[in-house]
């Protein structure tokens, strides 16, 4: 460093002095010494310098550390200071939260005071009657869930005290609702959700099924233990012979099943007529074998007005099933319910009536009920079956009109069920084969025309793309005489009759 400083202070001189030679000389060594000098003396200010930096740093670096050593103090203090407040606001949070339960309790206390003495003596959505508040829920849970959530309500399930509550909370409601009782605890022996006995009450359930008995009957028709929970209204579906429903009948006829339903009528204690009944309306007729737990047939009315038959035909999406557990079906119950759940077999629900094939909405939904219900195969049940479906009600809104009414579509169906030898969980038999068919009067060639299906209810691979083959009414007839009873006819007069003409 010291070279390159001399030289180049040298050289500078030089190129300052230049033109005075006599001088220069002198001057130059004057220089060199002044340069030493100047670098020496420069050499010590660096040097002290450097030792004077040094100093300057520690001193910084000293005053920055007790500074940060006074921060952290400070924060220790701090933080002790927060602790201390931590514990003060935890005890203000439990005093505020007291407080505020406190001031809920006076609301609620206010409320009660303020219903008593208003009109309104009930919350939004409940009714009010004789001092008590009901809600009338419109979701479908089961007794369960229904229970849990009065609970969160703030309410219980209805504890029945007087045949007049009851008559009141019949008037209010068209489906069946449940109630506060059950016999959970001990077979038989039922109590209400406050604990006391039915005896206790003394209450009584006026309200009689068909069989003449009345809730709580303990109704043993689905699960052997015996029903345990209990409901109140509307039945949804009525035991009565299929005379009361025979709008679903061609030429209001039902089938003759020897042995089985003559007559309109069951003939064999093991076989139940229902007209199934939903929202206030018989919606369709069901044959149901009590043995099997199985329906052996549904029957139906394909309806439509002519000129809007493509749109008319209502369909629902088969994945969203309605909760079936609707408790007014006499078959009916949580354990029935819960044999098509988990079950290894690839089966599910497969409804006689199909949703696809009713008019309208409301129809629709009366066909999620398991008294029209048997377990199918699944790729069967979405394979080549729904495929029928599909193409049959094409069929029929093309080609079937009602002969006494040229503006509407008209068909009367039938799809049932031949028992099996499996069991669903041990309780529900698996039917062997599926069948349908229908009768109507084909416009075009103005004639009564039938056509039938017929189908073993198995797996099938989806590759195959498997079809059903359209079979003759009387084909369909041998084969259940084959498979199942002798001697059935499924149509008046194998779906002939005479035809009279209204046209206006
Ligand atoms: C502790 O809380 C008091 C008020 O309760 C407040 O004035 C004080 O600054 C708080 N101290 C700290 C360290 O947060
Ligand atoms: C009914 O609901 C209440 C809560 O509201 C609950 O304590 C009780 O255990 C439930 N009863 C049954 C049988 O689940
Ligand atoms: C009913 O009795 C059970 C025990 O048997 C008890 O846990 C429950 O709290 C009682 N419920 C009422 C509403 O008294
Ligand atoms: C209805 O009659 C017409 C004319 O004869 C015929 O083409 C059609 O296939 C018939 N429909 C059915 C479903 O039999």
């Amino acid at each position: 460093m010291d070279p390159v400083y001399e030289n180049a202070a040298y050289n500078h001189s030089t190129a300052e002095f230049r033109g005075d030679s006599t001088q220069q000389k002198g001057l130059t060594l004057r220089k060199r010494s002044k340069v030493l000098l100047i670098v020496l003396s420069v050499s010590v200010v660096i040097a002290v310098g450097g030792l004077c930096l040094l100093g300057v740093l520690y001193l910084n670096i000293r005053g920055h550390f007790e500074s940060l050593n006074a921060q952290h103090e400070m924060l220790l203090m701090q933080l002790s200071a927060q602790e201390i407040n931590n514990t003060d606001y935890k005890e203000q949070l439990e005093t505020l939260n007291n407080q505020y339960k406190e001031s809920l309790r006076k609301l609620r206390r206010l409320d009660d005071l303020i219903r008593s003495h208003s009109c309104e003596p009930c919350a939004d959505g409940w009714t009010a009657y004789d001092g008590n508040c009901y809600f009338f829920s419109c979701e479908m849970q089961t007794w369960f869930d229904s229970n849990l959530t009065c609970g969160a309500l703030d309410a219980h399930l209805v504890i029945i005290e007087t045949e007049k509550e009851q008559v009141f909370l019949r008037s209010k409601i068209k489906d069946p609702h449940w109630i506060g009782l059950n016999d959970l605890d001990t077979e038989g022996r039922w109590v209400w959700v406050n604990n006391q006995t039915l005896e206790e009450t003394g209450v009584e359930f006026w309200q009689k099924r068909a069989s003449g008995q009345g809730e709580p009957d303990n109704w043993k028709e689905e699960d052997p233990s015996g029903e345990n929970c209990a409901y109140l209204g509307a039945v949804n579906s009525e035991l009565v012979d299929f005379s009361e429903c025979s709008e679903f009948f061609f030429n209001r006829q039902s089938p003759v099943i020897p042995g089985i339903l003559e007559k309109s009528d069951s003939q064999n204690n093991n076989y139940q007529t229902i007209c199934q009944k939903y929202d206030g309306m018989y919606r369709f007729a069901t044959l149901y074998d009590t043995t099997h737990r199985i329906p052996v047939f549904s029957a139906y009315k394909v309806t439509a007005d002519v000129w809007n038959s493509e749109t008319s035909v209502w369909m629902e999406e088969p994945k969203l099933e309605l909760p079936s557990d609707e408790m007014g079906m006499p078959y009916e119950n949580q354990a029935t319910d819960e044999d098509y759940i988990d079950n290894n077999l690839n089966v599910n629900r497969g409804h006689l009536f199909p949703s696809c094939h009713s008019g309208d909405k409301v129809i629709s939904r009366s066909t999620y009920t398991l008294t029209n219900t048997v377990p199918q195969k699944k790729s069967f049940n979405s394979g080549s079956w729904n495929r029928m479906e599909m193409e049959t009600i094409m069929l029929m809104t093309k080609n079937c009109h009602d002969s006494e009414d040229q503006n509407k579509v008209l068909a009367h169906v039938l799809t049932g069920a031949v028992p099996g030898n499996n069991k669903l969980n041990e309780r529900v038999n698996i039917p062997s084969f599926m069948w349908m068919t229908f009768c109507c009067y084909n416009i075009s060639s103005q004639s009564w025309i039938s056509q039938a299906y017929w189908a073993p209810n198995q797996d099938e691979n989806e590759a195959d793309d498997v079809t059903i083959n359209e079979i003759t009414l009387q084909e369909l007839q041998i084969l259940l005489d084959e498979e199942w009873v002798n001697g059935v006819q499924l149509f008046y007069s194998n779906c002939n009759k005479e035809v009279i003409f209204h046209w206006n």
